[in-house]
């Protein structure tokens, strides 16, 4: 799906911007949230009213974060008894025994993989994880490359100005399945666009995983 736009627009009826309703559109009937990194928990309150969802889980370290949160929850008597607030870092997460739908969005490469470090001994082919870099991604998808992970689906989409890779994946049997760059994630207008971003960005670097990167892209029919 090819998903582009060049403000912050807001889409259809919902609160959510196109990262996040994109983001959104991954689930599928999973009976437990985790909105991990959630800041202001618009992803996970988003399935609040979800008649297959059981539990929204709303995580994050930052003192802040969760006060506000609270806060806000107060205010706004938001309440119900579907929603769980974890005052911790993503590492460090227990999943529900049933259906699993988590979210990790918004933060680097690095927490990412020690995340989903965390989370592989727990997952079931029940489970779906639903990521969304912002950095270092091409140091987590080595990392992703050696875990025992399937790619379901991948693409990249365009919000004021900056490009967001969201990538779907499942509990599998054997490593090597999730490609090194990426391969559905180039075939989209956006991903064509990406591709020349890319290139433009990477041509400044010099080191090794750079310059193959570089050599992948311009492999690439464009
Ligand atoms: C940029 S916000 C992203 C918010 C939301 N997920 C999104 O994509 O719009 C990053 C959030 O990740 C939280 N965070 C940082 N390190 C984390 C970790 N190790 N585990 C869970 N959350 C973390 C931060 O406190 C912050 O609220």
């Amino acid at each position: 799906m090819d998903r582009t736009t060049t403000n912050s627009s807001r889409v259809g009826d919902s609160s959510l911007s196109l990262r996040l309703s994109t983001l959104h559109h991954q689930y599928q009937n999973e009976t437990s949230i985790w909105d991990i990194g959630c800041d202001h928990g618009l992803l996970g309150l988003s399935f609040l009213n979800h008649e297959h969802v059981k539990a929204v889980h709303l995580v994050d370290p930052s003192d802040l974060v969760i006060k506000t949160l609270k806060d806000k929850f107060k205010a706004t008597y938001i309440s119900s008894p579907k929603l769980f607030i974890h005052h911790q870092p993503g590492q460090a997460v227990k999943l529900d025994p049933n259906s699993n739908c988590i979210f990790i969005a918004g933060m680097g490469g690095k927490e990412i993989g020690e995340i989903i470090q965390n989370l592989i001994p727990q997952l079931t082919s029940n489970d779906r994880l639903v990521i969304s870099p912002h950095r270092k991604i091409l140091e987590l998808r080595v990392l992703l490359h050696s875990m025992n992970l399937d790619l379901l689906h991948e693409e990249v989409l365009k919000e004021d100005g900056q490009y967001y890779q969201i990538m779907v994946l499942a509990k599998s049997e054997k490593s090597g399945l999730i490609p090194l760059y990426g391969e559905k994630l180039w075939t989209s207008e956006t991903g064509r666009e990406y591709r020349i971003h890319q290139l433009k960005h990477f041509d400044l670097h010099q080191d090794v995983a750079s310059r193959q990167y570089i050599s992948f892209l311009k492999s690439l029919n464009s």
